[in-house]
C-alpha cells in the first residue's frame, strides 16, 4: 500500500506535536522514521494507523482517505506481550480472544518463520529472552497477514548482536511477504541496514529525508548532530 501524508498537523490540548509533516510511504518498501525521543514519531505512526485523529492536512491510502485498518499491523514499542497468556495464545491473539481454537498450525508455521522453536509453544513470556520476545511479537504482528506493518523501535532493549539478528529477521519477513514497512528507530545502523527511504523529524517537522544508504552523507546540520551526538 502507498501512503501519502501531506501537511499533517496534530496537537494534544494546545500543544502541536506534529507541526507540518509531509512524507510518502512507498508500497513494499521499508520507510524509516528517525528523530530524538519525544519528537512525535510514535504519534505519527499511530495517526497513520488511525489510532489518533489529526487537526489538519491529509493522509491518503492508495489514493483514498478511507482504509481498512485490518490491513495494518503494529509491533508496539517494548513488544507488549500479554504475560498471562502462552506464547501461542499471544501470537494468535486475535483468534484466541474470539474463542477460536484451531490456530495451532498457523502459529507453528509463524514460529518457524521467526526462528522460534516449537518447544516454547506453551511457555509464557517471562520464560523467554528479550530476543525471543521480540520474535514472538513479530509473529503476532504477522498473524493477520498485514499489507503494512508499523514497527516502533523494534530493537529497543536488545544488545547489538541480538538487534542485528532481529533486523535481519525483519528484513527477511517484509521482503519475502512483500509487506510495506514503516519503522521507527534511533539506531542509525539499523536504519542503514533495513531501510529504503528515511525521514528525520525534529521539532514537529521533517528536517531531512533521503535514501538510507546515504544517511552518513547528509548535509543537514540537525540530522548530523543527531547522528554524531555533537552540538550544531
Ligand atoms: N495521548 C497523548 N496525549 C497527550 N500527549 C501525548 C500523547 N501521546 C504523546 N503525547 C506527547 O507527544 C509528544 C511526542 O510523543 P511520541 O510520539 O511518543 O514521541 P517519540 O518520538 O519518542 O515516539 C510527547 O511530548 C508526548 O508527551
Ligand atoms: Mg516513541
Amino acid at each position: 500500500m502507498k501512503i501519502e501524508i501531506k501537511n499533517l498537523k496534530k496537537k494534544f490540548n494546545e500543544n502541536f506535536v506534529l507541526k507540518d509533516i509531509s512524507l510518502t510511504i512507498e508500497k513494499n518498501k521499508s520507510t524509516i522514521i528517525l528523530g530524538e525521543s519525544g519528537c512525535g514519531k510514535s504519534v505519527l505512526i499511530k495517526t497513520i494507523y488511525k489510532l489518533f485523529g489529526f487537526d489538519s492536512g491529509s493522509i491518503l491510502y492508495d489514493g483514498k482517505t478511507e482504509v481498512d485498518i485490518d490491513k495494518f499491523s503494529m509491533l508496539f514499542q517494548y513488544g507488549a506481550l500479554f504475560d498471562s497468556l502462552k506464547i501461542s495464545e499471544n501470537i494468535a491473539f486475535t483468534d484466541f480472544i474470539n474463542n477460536k481454537t484451531n490456530f495451532e498450525r498457523k502459529v507453528l508455521s509463524l514460529m518457524n518463520d521467526v526462528g522460534l522453536n516449537k518447544s516454547i509453544f506453551d511457555r509464557y513470556p517471562s520464560e523467554l529472552s528479550g530476543g525471543m520476545k521480540k520474535r514472538a511479537a513479530l509473529a503476532r504482528a504477522l498473524y493477520k497477514n498485514p499489507k503494512v506493518i508499523f514497527l516502533d523501535e523494534p530493537t529497543t532493549g536488545l544488545d547489538p548482536i541480538n538487534s542485528d539478528k532481529i533486523n535481519d529477521l525483519i528484513l527477511e519477513v517484509i521482503t519475502k511477504r512483500r509487506i510495506t514497512a514503516v519503522s521507527i528507530t534511533h539506531d542509525i545502523k539499523s536504519a542503514i541496514k533495513t531501510g529504503d527511504k528515511y525521514y528525520f523529524i525534529c521539532d514537529g517537522i521533517i528536517q531531512d529525508k533521503g535514501d538510507c544508504k546515504n544517511i552518513l552523507k547528509t548535509k543537514n546540520k540537525f540530522f548530523k548532530s543527531f547522528i554524531t551526538g555533537a552540538k550544531y
